[in-house]
C-alpha cells in the first residue's frame, strides 16, 4: 500500500472515533492571520482544524490524499453549515489552480512522507504554490518508539452504529539511518456477527534541523524561523514538536 493511502477505508472510518486528541486550532489561526490569505492546509483529513478556521471566516482551502477522509470533511462541513474547498491530491504531486499566502500542515503530518525524495517533491510543490511574499509552516517531530508494554494493547471506541472499534500496535521497526519508523497497526470493527480486521504499516520519517533545512534549500525555500507551537524561538537542543517557517528564496 502507498503510504499516502494509509487513511482510507476502515482507517478513515475509525479515525474520528479513535482519535485521542484534536489539533489546537489557535497556532494555525494565528499563522494564517499573520501570513495572509488565501491559505492552504496540506493533509487536512476530516477537517481539524480546517473547519474551525473556516468557521472563523478565514479563507483556507485543503488538500488530502484520502478521498474517504475528504468525504468525511464534506459531511461535517454540511452538518455545520460551513463551505469548504478541498482537493484530492498528494502533497508530493501538488497541482492547484491558485497560489497561497499561507501554506501549512497542522501537526506533524509531513512526517507521513516516507522518505527524503517524497519530502523534497512536497517542498517543491509548496514553493510552486506560494504567492509572492507567502509563508509556509511545517510542524516536525522525531517520533519516540512505542514503549514495549504498549505493543498489543488495544484501544476501543464505539461507532455511531454501535459497532466496537479497536486499534492496536502489532509490531514496530525503527531504522535510525533511514530515519524511519514502521508501526504495524491492526484495526478492527466488530458488529454482531460481522467482523473486519485490517493490518497496515504506518510509516513515519523524520529529519534533523540541518537535514530539513537542506531539503528546503534544494526546493528553493529558506527556513526563516524555528519555534515551539506557541511561537517561542526553539533552541537547537529542543526535540519536541517544532514549527518550521519557510519562505521562497
Ligand atoms: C493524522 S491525519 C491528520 C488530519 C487532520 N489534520 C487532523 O488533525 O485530524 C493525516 C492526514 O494526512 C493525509 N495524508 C497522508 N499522506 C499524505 C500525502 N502524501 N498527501 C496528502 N495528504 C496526505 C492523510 O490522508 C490524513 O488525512
Amino acid at each position: 500500500m502507498d503510504p499516502a493511502d494509509f487513511y482510507t477505508g476502515i482507517v478513515a472510518e475509525l479515525y474520528a472515533p479513535l482519535k485521542s486528541f484534536s489539533q489546537d486550532p489557535e497556532p494555525y489561526a494565528a499563522f494564517v492571520q499573520r501570513a495572509g490569505m488565501p491559505a492552504l492546509e496540506l493533509g487536512c483529513g476530516d477537517g481539524d482544524p480546517l473547519l474551525e478556521l473556516r468557521r472563523r471566516g478565514l479563507e483556507v482551502e485543503g488538500v488530502d490524499s484520502s478521498a474517504d477522509m475528504l468525504d468525511r470533511l464534506r459531511r461535517r462541513a454540511d452538518e455545520q453549515g460551513i463551505r469548504a474547498t478541498v482537493f484530492h491530491q498528494r502533497m508530493e504531486a501538488l497541482k492547484l489552480p491558485r497560489r497561497y499566502r499561507a501554506i501549512f500542515l497542522a501537526g506533524p503530518t509531513f512526517t507521513l512522507l516516507p522518505d527524503d525524495d517524497a519530502a523534497l517533491a512536497a517542498l517543491r510543490g509548496i514553493r510552486a504554490h506560494l504567492a509572492e511574499g507567502g509563508t509556509a509552516l511545517v510542524p516536525l517531530f522525531t517520533p519516540a518508539p512505542t514503549p514495549a508494554e504498549q505493543i498489543g494493547r488495544v484501544r476501543t471506541a464505539a461507532a455511531p452504529d454501535g459497532a466496537e472499534l479497536r486499534v492496536s500496535v502489532v509490531a514496530e521497526q525503527r531504522d535510525e539511518t533511514a530515519r524511519t519508523q514502521t508501526t504495524l497497526l491492526r484495526y478492527e470493527r466488530h458488529h454482531a456477527s460481522d467482523s473486519s480486521v485490517v493490518e497496515r504499516p504506518w510509516i513515519l520519517h523524520w529529519y534533523t534541523r540541518d537535514q530539513f533545512e537542506k531539503l528546503a534549500t534544494t526546493a528553493g525555500l529558506t527556513v526563516t524561523a524555528v519555534t515551539d507551537p506557541d511561537g517561542t524561538p526553539a533552541p537547537a537542543s529542543d526535540t519536541g514538536l517544532l514549527h518550521f517557517r519557510l519562505q521562497a528564496g
